[in-house]
Parts: C-alpha cells; sequence; structure tokens
C-alpha cells in the first residue's frame, strides 16, 4: 500500500535547533513504570517506538538528585554516572532505528518526599510535600540551593550528552518541577530575584534553558516543555494571560516548544471527559509568539486531524503519549497507508494507573505494551505457528477478539463462536454506557482485521456447549466466556450475606447493560471502585432516575485516582444531582429503603429506594470451561490437545487483562511455557553472584 499523499506534510522533516527529526511525530515524554528499575523493558520499549516510525523518542521524566527522589515510583533516574547504562541503552535502541533520543531531566521540588534519600525537599517556599501527604515539608531554597539546583541540572546535561542523547528537554510542565514551581504566584512569596514580578519569578526556568544552551551548544536541540494552562482559574497559571506571557518572554529561547496543560489528569485525560485534540483552544496562540517549532499533544489518533493542525499553522509536530503505547507503529502505519491498521488508544488510561502503581505499564489496546524485552513480544510481529492444529475460540469479548486475531497471524485455522449478535462482550456492552464510547475501539480494531484473514471464520448467533466442543474435536480451544456481576454483595467489605439480597428490586450492571430499569428512586451501592458504579449513576439519571450512590470508600471511584480522573467522577455525578455517601456499608435491602451503616461507628442510616444497583464483584461464566476440563479423557478422546480458560471467565479483570490473556493464549500455544513465563531483570546480582 502507498502513502495518502493527503499525509505527505505529516512525514516532513523538523529542525530541533542543531538535529532533524525526520518527520513530524514526537513521542512525548512518558513514564511507564519501568524506567530505572525495569531499565532492559524500558529501554526495549523505547526502541519498538522508533521502529515503529517517531522521529522524536522521549524519556520519562528523569530526576536529578536525591532531593528529587520520587521513590517508590520507577521514573528515571540520573543523579550520577552509574546510571549512565541504562540511559545509554535506551539511546541506542532509539538510534537503531534511526529517531532521536530526548530526555527530560526534573527536578521535583515538593512533590518529591525524599523516601529513599531522605533528604529534606525543596521549594520556593516552605510548604507541605504532596507525595503522600507524607508528614514532611520542603524547605524555601536559599541563594545556595538555586546554585546547586542549576549545578545538578547542568550535570545531568552534561551526562545526558555523555549517554547519547541528541535533545535535552528543559521542563516546566505539569506543576511537577521545580524551576516550573517558582513561576507561580501561589507558590513563591519571595522577596529576592527569584520572586515578585513575573520576571523574576520566570528567572529560574530561563537560566536553565541558558545554561543548558550554554553546556549543549550546536551539538543537541533543546525543547522547553511547558504547561501553559493548569485550568485552575485565577488560582493558576491561564493560556491568555501569564501562561501566554511567559511563552513570548521565553519565546525565542529553545530550539522547540512543547506546550501542554497541566496538571497531569488535565494533560492527560481519559476520554471519557475529552475528546480528540482537547487542548487546543489552549496551545493554538504559541505559534503566533514565536519563530520556534511547536509541538503539542491532545491523545492524537487520527491523520486527518493530525494534517489540519499542522496546517493551521498551530503546531509542526504531532506530540503523543498514550497514541504511541496503545500503537508504537501509528507513524509507519500512515506512512505506508494502512490507516485501517492503527490500533487507536481508547483513551482509558490504564498505563498511567498501571505507572501510578509503581509496575510496568500495561495499555488495554496492546497487549505487548512492557512486554517487548521481558516476554520478547513484538506489537507487529508474531511467530509462526509452534504446533498444527486448528483453534476455537468461544466468545468474542475482549480476550476472545485478541486471540483469535493473535491465533490466525500465527497461522492456524480459528474459528470465533460468539453466543450473542454482536462481537465485542463487555466492551460492546459497556461503550453503550455514558462516556464510555471510545472503548468501542477495542472491539473495532479487532473485528476489522479479523475480517481481513481467510483463515479466520467468525460465527454470531452460536452459543456452544461443552457436547458441541467435543463433537466437533478442535485441538486448540480457548473457552472465554466473560463474567457477570454478582447479586450477592459479596465482594471487598462483605464476605457475610446481606439480608434482602435475593429480593427482586435488585439490579446488577449486567441488568443495565441489558436495558432492564428499575421502578422509583435507586440506590447503587458501589464496592467495585472503578468506573461501573458511576456510569450506571449516569445512565439512570440520564433515564430519568432519581439515584443515590454510597459506598464503603471515602470517595466515588476511588481506583479511579489511578486513572487521573476520580475528582472529574465526583465532580460529575454532583453536577448530576446524584446523591454520594461514603465510608457506608451495605446491610440490608427492603421494598420502600436500603438500610447502610458507617463503617466506623456502625450507626445505621436508611436512605429511600424502591431499587438497589448492587456494583460489588463478579463471577467467572467458566461452566463450559468446568465440565469440558473435567473429563480428561472425553477432551483426549475428542482430540482436543490444549483447553484454556482466557480472560474474564479465568479471572474477572480489566478489559487490558482480558485482551492481554487472549495475546498471551496464542502467543503461548504450542510453546514451552516455564513456570516463570518471563525474563527477570536480575542481571547485575545475577552476574556477580557466584553460584555455591
Ligand atoms: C503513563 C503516562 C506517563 C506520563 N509521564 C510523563 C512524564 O514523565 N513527563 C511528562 O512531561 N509528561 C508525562 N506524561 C504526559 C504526556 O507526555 C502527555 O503530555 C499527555 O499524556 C497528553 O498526551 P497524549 O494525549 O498523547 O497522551 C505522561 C503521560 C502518560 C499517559
Ligand atoms: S492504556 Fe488506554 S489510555 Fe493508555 S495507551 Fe492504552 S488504550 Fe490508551
Amino acid at each position: 500500500m502507498t502513502r495518502d499523499p493527503r499525509y505527505d506534510v505529516l512525514f516532513e522533516p523538523v529542525k530541533i535547533g542543531p538535529v532533524t527529526a525526520k518527520n513530524r511525530f514526537y513521542q512525548a515524554p512518558h513514564c511507564n513504570g519501568m524506567g530505572r528499575t525495569f531499565p532492559s523493558s524500558m529501554a526495549a520499549m523505547r526502541g519498538v517506538k522508533a521502529e515503529g516510525g517517531w522521529a522524536v523518542i522521549s524519556t520519562e521524566q528523569i530526576d536529578i538528585h536525591p532531593s528529587s527522589d520520587i521513590t517508590p515510583a520507577t521514573e528515571g533516574r540520573l543523579w550520577s554516572d552509574s546510571d549512565l547504562p541504562y540511559l545509554a541503552r535506551m539511546c541506542d535502541a532509539v538510534h537503531e532505528h534511526g529517531a532521536l533520543a530526548s530526555i527530560e531531566p526534573v527536578h521535583n521540588g515538593k512533590i518529591a518526599a525524599n523516601l529513599y534519600s531522605r533528604e529534606v525537599p525543596l521549594f520556593p517556599t516552605h510548604m507541605p510535600v504532596s507525595m503522600f501527604n507524607a508528614p514532611l515539608q520542603a524547605r524555601a531554597m536559599d541563594k545556595a540551593d538555586i546554585r546547586a539546583y542549576r549545578r545538578w541540572h547542568l550535570d545531568a546535561v552534561r551526562r545526558a550528552k555523555r549517554a547519547g542523547f541528541d535533545i535535552i528537554c528543559c521542563y516546566a510542565g505539569h506543576n511537577l518541577s521545580l524551576a516550573g514551581m517558582f513561576m507561580l504566584n501561589r507558590y513563591n512569596f519571595r522577596t529576592d530575584e527569584y520572586g515578585g514580578s513575573l520576571e523574576n519569578r520566570v528567572r529560574l526556568f530561563r537560566e536553565i534553558i541558558e545554561d543548558t544552551k550554554d553546556a549543549v551548544g550546536d551539538s543537541m536541540g533543546v525543547i522547553v516543555r511547558f504547561s501553559v494552562d493548569e485550568l485552575r482559574g485565577a488560582e493558576g497559571l491561564e493560556a491568555d494571560k501569564e501562561g501566554r506571557d511567559i511563552v513570548e518572554m521565553l519565546a525565542e529561547l529553545p530550539d522547540m516548544w512543547d506546550v501542554n496543560i497541566a496538571e497531569w489528569d488535565n494533560d492527560s485525560m481519559t476520554s471519557r471527559f475529552a475528546d480528540e485534540g482537547y487542548q487546543e483552544p489552549f496551545i493554538d496562540f504559541v505559534k503566533k509568539v514565536t519563530t520556534k517549532p511547536v509541538v503539542a499533544v491532545g491523545r492524537y489518533t487520527t491523520p486527518d486531524r493530525m494534517v489540519a493542525i499542522v496546517n493551521k499553522g498551530i503546531v509542526d509536530m504531532i506530540g503523543a503519549a498514550r497514541p504511541s503505547i496503545a500503537d508504537p507503529f501509528l507513524p509507519r502505519k500512515i506512512e505506508e497507508g494502512r490507516i485501517e491498521d492503527i490500533r487507536e488508544c481508547i483513551g482509558c488510561n490504564i498505563c498511567a494507573a498501571w505507572n501510578n502503581m509503581s509496575s510496568p505499564m500495561r495499555c488495554t489496546q496492546n497487549p505487548t505494551s512492557g512486554e517487548e524485552w521481558r516476554r520478547g513480544w513484538h506489537p507487529e510481529r508474531i511467530a509462526p505457528r509452534a504446533v498444527d492444529g486448528a483453534v476455537l475460540v468461544v466468545g468474542a469479548g475482549p480476550a476472545g477478539l485478541e486471540a483469535a486475531l493473535a491465533a490466525g497471524q500465527r497461522g492456524h485455522e480459528v474459528i470465533l463462536a460468539e453466543a450473542r449478535d454482536e462481537l465485542g462482550g463487555r466492551v460492546s456492552l459497556e461503550s453503550r454506557l455514558p462516556g464510555l464510547a471510545t472503548w468501542a475501539r477495542v472491539r473495532d480494531y479487532r473485528s476489522y482485521q479479523i475480517s481481513q484473514m481467510a483463515n479466520i471464520e467468525v460465527y454470531k448467533s452460536s452459543a456452544l456447549s461443552a457436547a458441541q466442543i467435543l463433537d466437533y474435536g478442535i485441538e486448540h480451544v480457548a473457552i472465554a466466556t466473560g463474567a457477570r456481576w454478582r447479586r450477592d454483595g459479596y465482594g471487598r467489605h462483605h464476605q457475610f450475606p446481606i439480608s434482602g439480597t435475593d429480593a427482586g428490586n435488585l439490579l446488577t450492571p449486567d441488568d443495565i447493560m441489558a436495558g432492564i430499569r428499575p421502578a422509583g428512586d435507586v440506590l447503587i451501592y458501589d464496592d467495585d471502585h472503578y468506573y461501573m458504579g458511576s456510569v450506571v449513576a449516569e445512565q439512570l439519571v440520564a433515564d430519568g432516575y432519581r439515584v443515590t450512590l454510597a459506598t464503603p470508600h471515602a470517595m466515588v471511584a476511588s481506583w479511579t485516582e489511578f486513572t487521573l480522573e476520580q475528582h472529574r467522577i465526583q465532580a460529575r455525578l454532583l453536577e448530576l444531582g446524584v446523591g454520594i455517601i461514603t465510608c457506608h456499608l451495605l446491610r440490608a435491602i427492603t421494598d420502600s429503603h436500603v438500610e447502610l451503616a458507617c463503617i466506623y461507628s456502625g450507626r445505621r442510616q436508611q436512605v429511600e429506594a424502591s431499587a438497589l444497583v448492587m456494583v460489588v464483584s463478579r463471577l467467572p461464566e467458566d461452566e463450559i470451561y468446568q465440565q469440558l476440563a473435567a473429563d480428561s479423557d472425553r477432551l483426549r478422546d475428542a482430540g482436543i490437545k490444549t483447553l484454556k480458560r482466557i480472560g474474564d471467565c479465568h479471572g474477572p479483570a480489566t478489559i487490558a487483562a482480558a485482551v492481554y490473556e487472549g495475546h498471551r493464549f496464542a502467543r503461548e500455544l504450542g510453546e514451552e511455557v516455564s513456570d516463570i513465563s518471563f525474563a527477570r531483570e536480575l542481571s547485575e546480582l545475577a552476574t556477580e553472584f557466584k553460584l555455591p
């Protein structure tokens, strides 16, 4: 296939000072839960993106000094020469494919609790640290501290050059960087030349950029990453006030501007709250006030939108973090005219969540993310089949679709049987709930790919029994029959029966998704803490119900703090008039009310509601698997060599986990897999340690 000429503009080179990006695709800095802790995994992940056509590959934020220690986060670190090897490895992986490597050194100021280093945190002013709300304070920096900070940054710049980086990104974004924190009125009460007027507050950042430029000369490009607006009105930076003034003041200093909005939860907004290009209204002034190239982000996955913002003169480069995680080969696919093959990010922020849990990043759309090194999984290549035999996949939800696709790609004949009259399973059902439409991309990408493959046959409306599966005698069987929400309330907080759960006025999210509606006012009981309780609430409000949401936790949808959207979810429910009761357990359900008890005092309260939606936990729909697994002789007689359950039917979890399980089934089919199915990064100790 050849590239659509409309997209030619995306493949023009862009000069970033002394270095040249081969096209307009810029992988914006993103942490990944691997960083310095799993350095080979991190380097391989970056290398795959370079192979996929991104012209610039950035690191995540790289902390530069023990006083900027954000342990236990698994970010990058550049404190001394001993940090160079892993960063050099990343540069090599990036250079191997002709891309430029960029590094984002940072001092985290009051964010850093310095749990490992035990240094006293630093800040423009005396201020409690933000990390974990730890009982620690940052102290106001004196002039010697400011000089030291400039030196640490410079040391990091010089080391980065030695590691092989082509670009330095001077960082004042997200309210995560000391130089950026100095700029903010609400933090900076200094009376010296670093406080007071805007010029004074920007002084430190200007010095950092100038120091960097002096140090690298013509050997490296210097980018500035700056958040022009914090979405907190007059209490923060605003794009039409100081945000713009700062860009004007520093306009010609960097070789390129990388502009976005702060804080991180605004910048990486989920698709439930923002569409592609959501940052444009904030950053579109930047190119008008500088002659330097500009890059911006906004979950860009569609080439037409990318071309539009280049042609409109809003940006010179397309910045992307999540789209590059979901599809590391996005640029190549556009270049090769394979638009339909792009695995578009769904904006769920599972990537951010795993990083925020200090674990290697996972991606809903890209099951190979984080597995490039430890399992050798490549997002676009898969080994030919290791065994003969056809594959039967029962259930076409996210696990089943991915299993069928990947097994087909390995060269197996595949039959995909789905009981319902549509593909997608939970993805199809959930994507009809408010705010989740983009999630349908999980289904659409896979069903399109499957439709292009002659060796995969799809049968809808085809519920199979265990007996039929035995009769067919297909060699390799994956059971992907999903899960159902429990009615009995058993879960994190309730391990004993709750009175009234057998009554007719109790529904689950499955009922709501099936179109069943209660009569009268509704109480949603959420002991799941992810999105489901809140989207069911939104749905029922839209349907005209009066809704209360009760949860044992102190906030609504508490786990969505990891996906950066908790406060937006709670705000939306409040705006919709949903009653919110936190820190309460469910005790009893009657025809007219629900009885709750405070988790601390045990004090009871009654909430008038004639129906309850129980959002607590799920049970695998694994009956077919259990029937088949129960009789190994019959399996053998039927010629079935492999029987696996995958996805929610194996262990109810995220859609990302289901896609991964489907992929893993296909990758491991016929392969020898040991108890630990991936390589671990214990190399340094392993080489030094002599076995007795
Ligand atoms: C998992 C994850 C980690 C991120 N880490 C960083 C980081 O270390 N430094 C940074 O400047 N931005 C970071 N970001 C923000 C991204 O660079 C980007 O600005 C934001 O995600 C919006 O772009 P997107 O819509 O293309 O994802 C991160 C984003 C994600 C999703
Ligand atoms: S996890 Fe979700 S938001 Fe993150 S890159 Fe993948 S699809 Fe996009």
